[in-house]
């Protein structure tokens, strides 16, 4: 898989989704198929989200944000949760100089509290190495839930004072953990699921929606790159007429 010669893909006219967003879904689903454990599923996924970095850096995409694991997914089986965590840890481990070679710049979207302090101490010196690349920025959402960062991000204004007269929506953007970046233009679920999961709820709200059926490991940069011929088809309207109108 890894060698395979890449197809080329005509990028010419396309508008390039400056943020994209994925739901990564369907690990234990792709598992099952082949008759293998979860977290076999779960090491295809992280493969994968390789492949799909590369591709994001080739298309010229700036902003990719992943959700890796939801504040929900604590309810896991314990043996899966620490599979998962293992995971995250030896992708760190792995992957961190390449990705910075590569100008990769990760951030975090979530809280690191209750996270195992090893691992903690991987996410930060992560985000401490990349800070200042600017090829693609990569939120990571980790022990992330889209109501818990809203409800973090007013309790910091009400620390800070802010008063009902000063509060604009750019002003609550600037509180929550994607503060300073531009909202998701596409949000890319695999496996075939229909819900948003509590995904970057603030942010998403004018975000093309890109449902697809694979499931997450088999989401190939040719599939990226058809959500983005998708994408170009879609009318972004932002709750105005259409243009002819
Ligand atoms: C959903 O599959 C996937 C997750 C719980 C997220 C974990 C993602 C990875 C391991 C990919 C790599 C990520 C990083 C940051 C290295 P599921 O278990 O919900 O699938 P199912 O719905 O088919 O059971």
């Amino acid at each position: 898989m890894r060698n395979r010669r890449k197809k080329p893909l005509d990028l010419t006219g396309l508008t390039i989704p400056t943020h994209i967003a994925i739901i990564m879904d369907g690990n234990g689903r792709w598992a099952r198929r082949r008759g293998l454990p979860r977290q076999a599923g779960h090491r295809a996924g992280a493969e994968n989200l390789r492949r799909i970095i590369n591709a994001c850096v080739e298309f010229g995409v700036k902003v990719l944000t992943i959700y890796a694991f939801s504040t929900e997914n604590w309810g896991r089986p314990e043996k899966e949760v620490r599979g998962l965590m293992k995971i995250f840890a030896r992708v760190l481990d792995q992957e961190l100089d390449d990705l910075h070679r590569q100008g990769v710049c990760l951030h975090h979207l979530g809280d690191l509290t209750g996270v195992d302090p090893a691992l903690q101490e991987k996410v930060r010196r992560a985000l401490e190495l990349t800070k200042n690349n600017d090829r693609l920025i990569l939120n990571v959402a980790f022990n992330y839930g889209g109501r818990a960062e809203i409800l973090h991000a007013v309790r910091q204004m009400l620390a800070d004072g802010i008063s009902p007269d000063e509060l604009t929506e750019e002003l609550f953007s600037s509180y929550l953990f994607t503060a300073g970046l531009p909202d998701p233009d596409l949000v890319i679920r695999t496996s075939g699921e229909l819900r948003i999961s509590n995904f970057l709820i603030w942010q998403a709200a004018y975000a093309e929606y890109y449902p697809t059926p694979q499931l997450w490991p088999d989401f190939s940069r040719e599939d990226l790159y058809e959500a983005i011929v998708a994408y170009n088809q879609r009318e972004r309207r932002f709750g105005l007429v259409p243009e002819e109108n």
